[in-house]
């Protein structure tokens, strides 16, 4: 066995999109605020019929269409905003796209951290077995209060990703550092489809866990922060994983250039916060948009509020240009619908209650639609 890691990926989004200037425009606040101080340009919304579980089964489709199914025996689905209490997310996405019985199904839970959790699961598995293979599906709708301080960093999206032994573009290595701390910096109450945070709070825990997971890393035989060649962060906002990027220099007491940050930002400006699949949507948009990744050391920093960081590293494969889609995703961003502030509200405060019967409408240009609820269970079903 030559390694195990990330050997396939795929990020996906939703079929709105509200600019940010206009958002500011109605806050009556400096465009540049967003733009520049936040780092962020527009925020994906789903539309009536998309949602955690629709953009999870479309990146599972466009992904397994390459791969095929043979070997994967376990669908992990990390989120943070889960469809139902009890049955996992995977499970729908497992019944959308008609994957074998034989197969291990559950849902993750910590904040965004829950998407490496499932990655670091995936890698658990494959040790044991050198021929399974894994699909890790992390899919997320960032949503805060209307009005509230957090409302320009929501976002969606969903990475679905194959891991497996000998992978085609990222090799994980073992080395690993955690740090967790019980703190109340941004959690949703079950009653709750908004989260709660306490901005200035979410942004220390955030750096604790950052300069915590980092001295665990090196105490566990990590690699010194000058054979790391390029930092990947959990990035709620783009400006945040800068923010992390100083903190870590200032921390290890050494110059870090921000300039190789820049490709990983590409795909998360456009798409907003998509907590688990924050950090992998980074992932994605560096592989697409820097070139000279071969043979190359990521560290990656997950962050899961409430509060959990992991550092870990990866190395690029020598030939992972040739394993890497660039198309769906870029043509997806372009195509997205622009909507006005006013649709974007009322799709905000839109919540179904699962007492009633509903059936959505039909919007979405994905392969699946969520379609409504009967007798209290959501329907999904296939667009096509
Ligand atoms: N032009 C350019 N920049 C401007 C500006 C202007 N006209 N006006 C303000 N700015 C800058 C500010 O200087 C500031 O930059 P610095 O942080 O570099 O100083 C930046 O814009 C933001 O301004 P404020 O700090 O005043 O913004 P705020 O208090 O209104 O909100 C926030 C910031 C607290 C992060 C808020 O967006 C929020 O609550 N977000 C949700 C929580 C979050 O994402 N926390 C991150 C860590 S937790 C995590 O990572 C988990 C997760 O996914 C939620």
């Amino acid at each position: 066995m030559t390694g195990i890691g990330i050997h396939d990926i795929e990020l996906v989004t939703t079929h709105d999109v509200l600019d940010l200037a206009a958002l500011a425009e109605v806050r009556g606040v400096d465009p540049a605020k967003y733009e520049i101080g936040l780092g962020q340009t527009r925020m994906s919304v789903p539309a009536a019929d998309e949602d955690v579980v629709t953009m999870g089964a479309t990146a599972a489709a466009r992904l397994l269409e390459r791969t095929g199914t043979e070997g994967i025996r376990s669908l992990l689905f990390a989120t943070e905003t889960g469809v139902d209490q009890s049955k996992s997310g995977g499970m729908f996405i497992h019944g959308l796209l008609g994957l074998p019985s034989a197969m291990r199904v559950a849902e993750v839970k910590q904040a965004c951290y829950a998407g490496t959790v499932a990655l670091q699961s995936a890698l658990g598995v494959i040790a044991r077995n050198p021929e399974a293979k894994v699909l890790v599906v992390m899919s997320d709708i960032a949503k805060y209060e209307l009005g509230g301080s957090g409302e320009p960093t929501q976002g969606a999206g969903a990475i679905a990703m194959l891991v497996s032994a000998n992978p085609a573009l990222v090799e994980i290595e073992p080395e690993t550092g955690m740090f967790s701390a019980d703190v109340d910096d941004f959690w949703r109450p079950n009653d709750s489809t908004t989260a709660v945070v306490d901005g200035a709070l979410s942004l220390k825990a955030y750096l604790d866990a950052l300069t915590g997971s980092w001295d665990d890393y090196l105490a566990n035989g990590g690699h010194a922060i000058e054979e790391i060649d390029r930092f990947l962060y959990h990035q709620p906002f783009t400006k945040m994983a800068r923010k992390g990027h100083r903190e870590l220099a200032k921390y290890a007491g050494t110059a870090l250039s921000e300039d190789t940050l820049e490709p990983s930002f590409i795909y998360n400006r456009e798409l907003g916060n998509t907590y688990g699949a924050s950090i992998y949507s980074a992932l994605t948009s560096l592989l697409h948009h820097d070139e000279e990744l071969a043979g190359k050391r990521i560290g990656f920093f997950s962050y899961g509020s409430g509060s959990t960081g992991e550092y870990f590293t990866g190395v690029v494969r020598a030939d992972y240009r040739e394993h890497i889609y660039v198309e769906p995703i870029q043509t997806e961003l372009a195509a997205r619908n622009t909507i006005t502030f006013e649709e974007y509200a009322e799709l905000h405060e839109t919540v179904l209650p699962s007492s009633e019967d509903v059936e959505t409408p039909r919007v979405t240009k994905a392969p699946y639609r969520f379609a409504g609820i009967r007798g209290g269970a959501r329907q999904y079903e296939a667009t096509a």
